[in-house]
Formats: C-alpha cells, sequence, structure tokens
C-alpha cells in the first residue's frame, strides 16, 4: 500500500505564522507538524510516500525532509497543487504514484498518539472501497461528522455530513483514509463545495452509497493542528508524551543529518 500526504493549503486560520511558511512546517513541540503523519506512515509499515504541497514554500519540504531516508520512508515523492481546490483535488494528483494500488491518505495537520498499522491491516485484506477512522470529540462542528444508526461497535455509518451546525453524532472523520484505486474516478466526478472546494467527505459518502466504507475507531488521542488552539493541544499532547514518542530519539538523531 501506498501513503499520501495532502500538505497543501494557505493556512488562513494560522495567520499571520503562515505567512512566511508552509502550515505543515510549523513546529509541534519539538519536530515540525509534517514529521508526525510521515512518522505514523512509517510505524503502520508504510514507506512509500507522495507529499503533495503547494504555495510559494513548497521547496521548503525538500530542503527539510530531503528523500525522506532518515525518517524511515524507502521512497519520498512530492507533487505540487496549484491554487484551493481542497483535499479531494488535491488527491487527484496522486493517480500516477498510486499505480493501480491501495492508498492511505493522511493530512498532514493530523496528529495521533496511536498506531495506524492495524486499520491499515485490515483495509489490505478488505475486497475493496474505502475505510476511515473515526474519533468521539467534544467540538464535532469543526469536522466531518458521521450519523450512526446505533451504539457501539457494530453501529453502522447512515451518512457523513461536513462541518454540520447540529451534529448527527460526536464521532468525527479523522483525516486518515484509506481507498482502493477507484477514488481517482470518483474525485473526478465531484463539484466544488460551499466553500470552493473538492471535499473529502464526498468522495466517502459515495463509497458509503456504495455500500463500501467500513470505518473503525481510533484509538489513544487525536487532534488536527490547523488552529491555534489546535495547534497548541498538539504540542501538548505530544509533550506530554505520546505520537510515537517512542520515536522520538530516532527522530532527533535524525534531525542531525
Ligand atoms: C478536513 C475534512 C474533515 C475532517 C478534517 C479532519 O477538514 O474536510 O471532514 O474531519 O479534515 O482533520 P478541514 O481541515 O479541511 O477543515
Amino acid at each position: 500500500m501506498k501513503g499520501i500526504i495532502l500538505a497543501g493549503g494557505l493556512g488562513s486560520r494560522l495567520r499571520p505564522l503562515t505567512l512566511v511558511t508552509n502550515k505543515h512546517l510549523l513546529p509541534v513541540y519539538d519536530r515540525p507538524m509534517i514529521y508526525y503523519p510521515i512518522q505514523c506512515m512509517v510505524n503502520a509499515g508504510i514507506t512509500d510516500v507522495l507529499i503533495v504541497t503547494g504555495g510559494t514554500y513548497a521547496g521548503d519540504f525538500l530542503n527539510l525532509l530531503k528523500n525522506g531516508k532518515h525518517l524511515g520512508l524507502q521512497h519520498l515523492e512530492y507533487a505540487y497543487q496549484e491554487g484551493e481546490g481542497g483535499i479531494a483535488d488535491a488527491l487527484k494528483l496522486a493517480e500516477d504514484f498510486a499505480d493501480g494500488e491501495k492508498i492511505c491518505v493522511i493530512l498532514g495537520d493530523n496528529i495521533v498518539e496511536g498506531n495506524i498499522r492495524r486499520a491499515a491491516g485490515d483495509f489490505f485484506t478488505q475486497k475493496a472501497g474505502a475505510k476511515i477512522l473515526l474519533k468521539e470529540v467534544p467540538d464535532p462542528q469543526r469536522f466531518g461528522v458521521v450519523a450512526l444508526d446505533g451504539d457501539g461497535p457494530t453501529a453502522r455509518i447512515t451518512g457523513i455530513i461536513e462541518k454540520p451546525e447540529n451534529p448527527p453524532s460526536n464521532y468525527a472523520v479523522t483525516g486518515i483514509y484509506f481507498y482502493d484505486n477507484r477514488v481517482f474516478d470518483i474525485c473526478k466526478t465531484l463539484q466544488p463545495s460551499k466553500r470552493g472546494e473538492l471535499e473529502i467527505t464526498d468522495v466517502n459518502n459515495e463509497y458509503l452509497s456504495r455500500g463500501e466504507l467500513t470505518h473503525d475507531i481510533l484509538e489513544g488521542w487525536w487532534t488536527d493542528a490547523g488552529t491555534f488552539e489546535s495547534l497548541h493541544r498538539a504540542s501538548t499532547f505530544v509533550a506530554q508524551g505520546g505520537a510515537n514518542h517512542a520515536d522520538l530519539a530516532a527522530a532527533r538523531a535524525a534531525a542531525k543529518h
């Protein structure tokens, strides 16, 4: 399975910090934000990765990450997203890289405590379709949110709503997704949402309507880091231990390269 990290966008909710750099290069405790999704991929055994980025500071990713070997990657590629078309628009750029394989997609500002290896393994054996990871949150209005037909582990998803005013549950769709290769055809059929973007939630709803969307609850803490509050929370979580902390020494050693 190949990995795709989406690290574009203007980072407008983090201005003025993002006027002089890309959001995903900002520090989260002792490392640049982009290290975390990379580490998450490596921990899941995914070492062939594409980073999609854009904007004025795209070249800084190459300066920082080089060929990715020092971070545990076997192979690292980059793609450049023109403009601000949204997550599903950025994903379109990964079609050649995916080359028919299943993919794991992580949003570059998502940071997890745990390991997604089991979910990756489950998706590897899933015949086709997609898999999303959910997390219970206190502020579901900020995210894509699932409607469920019951409680507990057997509950099924009946719909996904992007940033609902009245959330149908407290379960947010995290920015960690698994797709089969048909995702690229689905992305090509999407229309821009009210915020002018191609929404990943529309992709997930398409798989849901085909009866091919599975889900898991993500273990450990999870946060995005795209607002001042969540960026601060991410740094605090990491500082308190977690977020692949066992790999901290390795990341520090790598930083000396
Ligand atoms: C995006 C997705 C949303 C998801 C979130 C996770 O939101 O659109 O469905 O819950 O990432 O971080 P955005 O960061 O574009 O506001």
